[in-house]
């Protein structure tokens, strides 16, 4: 199949360094990435970031089944120039997979990132219940518990609901009581890789503008919540502790507090572990509002008024009064602004073969670059469509708006960063 082109260019994006780039193309392309692909030119994009399928099967959906192998990989490498560098996400269970495919591919593996969003639901088997449950044993309710989404100072956003606390019904059960299967998800990993080089850094960059990280764009602000570290006592004025040196001991007189290096105007080093909240409803929608609704319970494929519509495991949305970008898994921009900055050389072209709802061609409209993007399912396809139309037309709406804030602060998602390093 042909895929379907749509072209549109960014209406008022930003000029960089002299860098004029109100000529980057941007194209959503329907279709699969393997057929697409083969249809692009050797060394024809700057970077690649995507978001491929975790191999989970996410919430029973056929496009998550398995992760991209070496022969995706090896297109990718084809289409990158020397020295491009590919983001690309993995789930904390499969990324293995992922980054073995891509070094299989020829790319050099450079690093691990990982994005911390601290909101994931912990996905644990209760083992005292299972037990019971096991034993045919019935275990007596001993109280209610409240369930739901996040909590804020008002109480729980988005819909919850109470369920009983059972306490256990056998000698096993009592044992095992407090045991479970899962931790909270709180990361997940993206690979960095660079396809070689074939020359030194320095003439790569020069020859082909690929090759290095773009780190003074993207530098942490002191104080921006996008680093989880310590060390905000480093901002200025204040004081940390030196590091130890080989022949002190924890009790040396001498290791009080000392001033900091001067901060660097730009900010802090970028690291590779990066926070940002998961994107709220109003940041999905965005876009949006020419596209066919759904009630949030048709979005998650459950019926109205079920129990199971206000457990967290149905997927995002599912509490929505309307939900048109029913996408489940989709990136916030913000952290999708960050990565195309990291990695891409100004008036550069950004390659997603995995679009989804186009949260990466939003980022790299906004941030001025040219877009490939590829999805194979036509409602998703629709949906990024629109998005990253959107972005084009209207960037300043897409720079954290009040209407985002409020979603945020009402999902107890900006309370969270109060008092970090502030
Ligand atoms: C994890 S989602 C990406 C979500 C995206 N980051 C967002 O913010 O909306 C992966 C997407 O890849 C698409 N996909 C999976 N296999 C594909 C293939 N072979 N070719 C093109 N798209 C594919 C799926 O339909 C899905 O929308």
């Amino acid at each position: 199949m042909m895929p379907e082109a749509a072209l549109f260019n960014a209406i008022t994006p930003p000029t960089l360094d002299g860098v004029d780039l109100r000529c980057v193309s941007v194209e959503a392309l329907l279709g699969d990435c393997m057929a697409v692909l083969a249809g692009m030119a050797d060394q024809s994009v700057d970077s690649i970031v995507c978001d491929p399928p975790y191999g989970i099967g996410f919430l029973g959906k056929s496009w998550d089944q398995s992760v991209p192998g070496v022969e995706w990989a090896r297109e990718c490498l084809r289409v990158l120039k020397p020295g491009g560098h590919l983001v690309a996400f993995g789930g904390t269970r499969t990324v293995h997979r992922l980054t073995v495919a891509i070094e299989d591919a020829g790319f050099e593996i450079r690093d691990q990132i990982g994005w911390v969003y601290y909101s994931g639901f912990p996905k644990s088997l209760d083992v005292s219940k299972a037990i019971d449950k096991a034993a045919g044993a019935e275990r007596e309710v001993v109280g209610q518990r409240v369930t739901g989404n996040a909590r804020t100072n008002e109480g729980w956003a988005g819909g919850q609901t109470m369920i009983p606390t059972t306490a256990p019904a056998t000698p096993d059960a009592v044992k095992w009581s407090g045991w479970g299967t899962a931790l909270k998800p709180a990361i997940e990993p993206a690979v960095l890789a660079r396809k070689p080089l074939g020359a030194t850094v320095a003439a790569s960059v020069l020859e082909h503008g690929t090759g290095a990280l773009n780190i003074d764009g993207c530098r942490f602000g002191y104080g921006d919540p996008i680093w989880i570290g310590p060390g905000e006592a480093s901002a200025p004025g204040g004081k940390i502790r030196p590091v130890r040196g080989r022949f002190q001991s924890e009790d040396d007189p001498d290791l009080g507090l000392i001033d900091p290096p001067p901060p660097h105007d730009l900010g802090r080093w970028p690291a590779n572990l990066i926070q940002f909240p998961k994107p709220s409803r109003a940041e999905r929608e965005r876009g949006c509002a020419g596209l066919p609704a759904r009630t949030g319970a048709e979005t998650v494929e459950r019926a109205e008024g079920s129990a199971g519509l206000n457990n967290p495991r149905a997927g995002a949305g599912r509490t929505a009064g309307e939900v048109r970008n029913i996408h489940p898994t989709v990136k916030p921009v913000a952290l999708m602004r960050w990565l195309v900055r990291l990695v891409t050389p100004p008036g550069g072209v950004v390659l997603d073969p995995f679009m989804g709802s186009g949260s990466c061609g939003v980022a790299a409209v906004l941030e001025g670059f040219g877009y490939v993007g590829i999805e194979m399912m036509p409602e998703y396809h629709r949906i990024a469509e629109a998005r990253i139309a959107h972005a084009g037309r209207y960037p300043d709406q897409w720079e954290g708006g009040s209407t985002e804030r409020e979603e945020l602060d009402r999902a107890g998602q900006i309370s969270m960063f109060e008092g970090v390093g502030c």
